[in-house]
């Protein structure tokens, strides 16, 4: 008999046949979340899960499921799980690393780009009629090229946000639980600073750390004073990292100039504040969201979900055994 698997939201085609060939799938393609109520139901016969950033896996959950071996994330980040309590079970918990590292930078570096010159901005006044030609001083944004990067979490997502930092001759520092290797500061050309230093002199604060109590409101009003008037915010890393409020407030006193965010405190009921506010750049939660990279996503999982109820290893998994 095939291990039973619960696939909560709509994946691609290949991914349901590749699983198909090992497990008996029940998979919710309707693609709504799946409320906590019937995601206990569904899952209480499964040996598996793969599921999304928006279930909630926690110990209530797995007690109801008592079959339940592995739980495969569609997604690097997975403070949705509750990983001790899988740790406590015996379940082996997975998530997606490196196939998302390019397109996460990328993302970020359009929110740095429209952040600083004002795109989004620049394009509502656009298509409301407003614009009655050119003039000298036009919707001035601020440059990108020759400016300080200052990147809080130098993981690999941080590292490609610097290499691409190099083509705008940048000056590139970064905060990290430790410092990197010479080998890797020196082709990104960038140089470990404290959070103090990085927040006084950055001109683009990154924020690249996952969200767990350590790192939750890094950023408050307190951090925000310390940055420079003419700074910008980007975060596309986790809500929770920024204290949304204190942005908020710190966005409309002029604190800093402005913000760019794919990422929000209680997703996706984003803080309204945030809508009110010329000086943001918002996009929702996209940062791996090409097609190419969610399918490498989603096939990642799935491989990692197969290997943990066929009796392999699954490559991915980031509790210990
Ligand atoms: C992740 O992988 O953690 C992303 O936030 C999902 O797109």
């Amino acid at each position: 008999m095939k291990p039973k698997i619960l696939v909560t939201r709509e994946v691609f085609a290949e991914v349901l046949a590749f699983l198909g060939e090992e497990l008996e799938v029940d998979s919710n393609q309707a693609d709504i979340a799946l409320a906590p109520e019937v995601l206990r139901e569904r899952l209480r016969d499964k040996d598996g899960v793969m599921c999304a950033l928006t279930d909630r896996i926690d110990a209530a959950l797995l007690a109801a499921a008592p079959r339940l071996k592995a739980v495969c994330n569609i997604a690097v980040g997975y403070n949705n799980i509750d990983v001790p309590a899988c740790s406590a079970r015996g379940i082996a918990v997975t998530n997606t690393p490196r196939v998302l590292d390019e397109t996460t930078a990328d993302l970020v570096w359009t929110l740095m780009l429209a952040t600083a010159r004002r795109l989004t901005e620049a394009e509502a006044y656009l298509r409301n009629g407003e614009w009655t030609g050119w003039y000298l001083k036009q919707l001035l944004g601020a440059d990108v090229h020759h400016a300080t990067l200052g990147i809080v979490g130098m993981g690999r997502i941080g590292q490609a946000i610097a290499r691409r930092a190099l083509g705008f001759e940048m000056q590139v520092l970064y905060h990290n639980r430790s410092r990197l290797p010479a080998e890797i500061e020196s082709p990104l050309c960038a140089r470990y600073a404290g959070m103090d230093e990085l927040l006084g002199r950055a001109d683009f604060v990154v924020l690249q750390v996952p969200y767990s109590p350590a790192t939750h409101h890094l950023i408050g009003a307190a951090e925000l004073a310390q940055m420079k008037p003419s700074a910008v915010l980007i975060n596309a890393a986790r809500g929770g990292v920024v204290d949304d409020a204190a942005l908020i407030e710190a966005l409309g006193r002029g604190t800093i100039r402005a913000a760019g965010l794919d990422v929000f405190e209680n997703e996706p009921r984003l803080n309204p504040g945030f809508l009110a506010l010329k000086n943001v750049v918002l996009s929702p939660h996209i940062g791996s969201s090409t097609h190419a990279t969610r399918l490498a996503m989603a096939m990642t999982a799935a491989r990692n979900l197969v290997a943990a109820l066929t009796g392999g290893t699954p490559p991915n998994r980031v509790n210990p055994r």
